[in-house]
């Protein structure tokens, strides 16, 4: 007996999909069987990966729009109800740091710098979600939405608090959504990735910064685009039917390790001092 997953006869649309792990989401939802919508505000990179699933066999269209822009939003959703019949799985994987100003300290964060990184982690996604759920509201035959938040949101993130609080949010959003729309039979989820060298993160590390990454992790690795896209595959299956409202991290363990301080030597943790009772 073997157990497979099947999205065959479904419709998916995954924002951001013309590259990194939105790119490696669509392709597997679409081996999965799925009719995969690729969204990108780079036509031709959404071309791209169309073709790219045409090629497996798969079947994909290119929706080519700027996820901040309500009108565009909106539009979006229509054309994938218009062209592939229907929405069952919508995956919001746009996210990003600001364009050239990476992490900063908070005291430097001015206004604009604050509502474009809310805008591009938060706002986006929710407006996307938003669209998305009136249209599965409107078909009443359920469906799941999951956003791609990050395992910044677990830990405190000094220097980079715009990014992983605007990204806890979604994570908030996530239990809310999961609340309001469970019975209609949406369910609402979000995964949260540790590292993963897509081509941005990978322009924008060091090697020296990838090992240290690399060696803060349980399992000394760095989470690859394909183990992100397998879960969503599974996430967004009758296989999790019974999970709503949750963020599962996939990240290698990078922030479990990362919870205790490391410039804290063994002896001097709370967990060698013994019990102060005793
Ligand atoms: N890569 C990582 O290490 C990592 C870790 C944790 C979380 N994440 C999150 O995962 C998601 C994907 O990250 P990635 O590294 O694959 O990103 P990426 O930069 O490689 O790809 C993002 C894609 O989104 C598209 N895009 C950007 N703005 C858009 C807009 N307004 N409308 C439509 N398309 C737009 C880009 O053209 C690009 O193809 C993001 O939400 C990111 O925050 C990434």
């Amino acid at each position: 007996m073997s157990i497979t997953i099947d999205h065959a006869g479904q419709v998916a649309l995954v924002t951001g999909a013309g590259a990194g792990i939105g790119r490696e989401i669509a392709r597997w939802l679409a081996r999965a069987g799925a009719a995969v919508a690729v969204n990108d505000i780079r036509a031709a990179n959404a071309d791209a990966v169309v073709a790219e699933i045409e090629a497996e066999g798969g079947r994909a269209v290119a929706v080519v729009a700027d996820c901040r822009d309500d009108a565009q939003v909106e539009l979006m959703v229509a054309t994938v109800l218009d062209r592939l019949g229907g929405l069952d799985i919508a995956v919001n994987n746009i996210g990003m740091l600001p364009k050239g100003r990476g992490t900063m300290p908070f005291v430097e964060m001015d206004g604009a710098y604050w509502r474009d990184i809310v805008e591009q982690n938060f706002v986006l996604a929710a407006l996307c979600a938003r669209a998305e759920a009136r249209a599965l509201l409107a078909q009443g035959r359920g469906g799941v939405i999951l956003f791609v938040t990050s395992g910044e949101t677990t830990r405190p993130s000094p220097f980079n608090s715009s990014y992983a609080s605007s990204k806890a949010a979604l994570n908030h959003l996530t239990t809310s959504l999961a609340v309001e729309l469970g019975p209609d039979g949406i369910r609402v989820l979000a995964i949260a990735p540790g590292t993963t060298l897509t081509e941005s993160v990978r322009a924008a590390f060091t090697e020296e910064h990838v090992a240290q990454i690399v060696g803060s992790t349980a399992l000394r690795r760095m989470v690859e685009h394909d183990e992100l896209a397998r879960l969503t595959v599974f996430l967004t299956s009758d296989l999790a039917r019974c999970i709503t409202g949750q963020f599962i991290l996939a990240d290698a363990g990078a922030f479990l390790s990362r919870t205790r301080p490391r410039n804290l030597r063994h002896d001097e943790t709370e967990l060698t001092k013994g019990d102060p009772r005793a």
